[in-house]
């Protein structure tokens, strides 16, 4: 897996392109369009090679499974602490929760194609878009003021990967209106697999069980996989209030089998402590070690947390 940046550089006023092969946060927090370009088609949607003597021979490659990501960081470079703006642009923890997704999926530890995913705390998008195109039916979720970056972004994405629907465009209001409904249709179930909806879900505010219900609710009331990358930092809200209203809110989106994962980057101890401390108390909770994460992917900073409910 590769991050392909894009951006103008205002200095040198010319469009700039680079290819990372790990995290590295002042550039691709600078750049404009994040691009996760994968090596190959994602494991559960690849054809079989075949094999053995004289085997037909193997099918083409599959055209890289490409995520594409618009970010705003002029918007972010104006955040301040606990600010909604820290949500214009992707964290390393999205990454890393990104790669770990995808070397599950690829590895078979994680099944997710057709399985039903929320993203907490989304911004941009990308590990739940991620869990999109390795066949995931999503819902993206974050303060309302933020679902603007993750919207753009599901639809953008949407349109990368999705065939058009078969026959002409429609054209009259008759037709117009058939395609609206069958669009109202299928906003009203969970997002097709392979695509990512949005949704706002605020775990500190006191509407969050009812957000909580809405979002199981329109996942057909069962969430396979809940994921979430930095979502904790500090907060002059309140560190360990926010921890347990997070916590709180993935107790609100777990069944007994689902299977949450958890980026969290350590900055002061004792958000790390208060995060620790309020998932321990609701979730069986291992921390990835080090060979869990793929190669190119560790990072002294960011911890993954795999939770289950007690
Ligand atoms: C550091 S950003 C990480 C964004 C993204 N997950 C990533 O890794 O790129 C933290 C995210 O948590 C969201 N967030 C903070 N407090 C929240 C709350 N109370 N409810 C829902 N989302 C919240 C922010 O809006 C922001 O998108």
């Amino acid at each position: 897996m590769r991050i392909i940046i894009e951006g103008y550089d205002p200095v040198d006023r010319q469009l700039v392109r680079g290819e990372l092969a790990g995290v590295d946060r002042a550039q691709t927090q600078a750049a404009d369009i994040v691009t996760l370009q994968f090596d190959a088609a994602p494991a559960d949607n690849s054809a079989s090679s075949g094999g053995g003597d004289g085997a037909a021979a193997a099918p083409p490659a599959a055209p890289p499974a490409n995520v594409v990501i618009k970010q705003n960081p002029t918007l972010l470079q104006k955040a301040r602490p606990g600010d909604v703006r820290v949500g214009a642009c992707v964290w390393d923890g999205g990454f890393i929760l990104s790669a770990i997704l995808e070397h599950r999926a690829r590895s078979g530890a994680l099944r997710l194609a057709g399985a039903r995913c929320v993203e907490l705390g989304a911004g941009c998008g990308l590990a739940g878009l991620v869990a999109a195109r390795l066949g995931a039916s999503v819902m993206l979720t974050d303060q309302k003021e933020v679902l603007v970056h993750a919207r753009g972004n599901a639809a953008k994405n949407k349109a990368l990967w999705m065939p058009a629907p078969p026959g002409p465009a429609p054209r009259g209001p008759q037709q117009q209106q058939a395609q609206q409904q069958r669009q109202q249709a299928q906003d009203a179930g969970p997002p097709p697999p392979g695509s990512a909806g949005v949704m706002p879900l605020d775990w500190a505010a006191a509407d969050m069980a009812e957000a909580a219900a809405a979002v199981r609710r329109a996942m057909g009331g069962r969430i396979d996989v809940l994921i979430g990358s930095d979502c904790i930092y500090p907060d002059p809200a309140g560190c360990k209030a926010n921890a347990e209203a997070f916590i709180e809110a993935c107790v609100a989106l777990c069944d007994a089998d689902t299977v949450a994962l958890i980026t969290y980057e350590v900055r002061i101890p004792e958000v790390r402590e208060a995060l620790l401390g309020a998932a321990r108390a609701r979730f069986n909770l291992r921390l990835l070690a080090a060979e869990e994460v793929p190669d190119g992917w560790r990072s002294e900073r960011v911890e993954t947390f795999e939770m289950r409910l007690l």
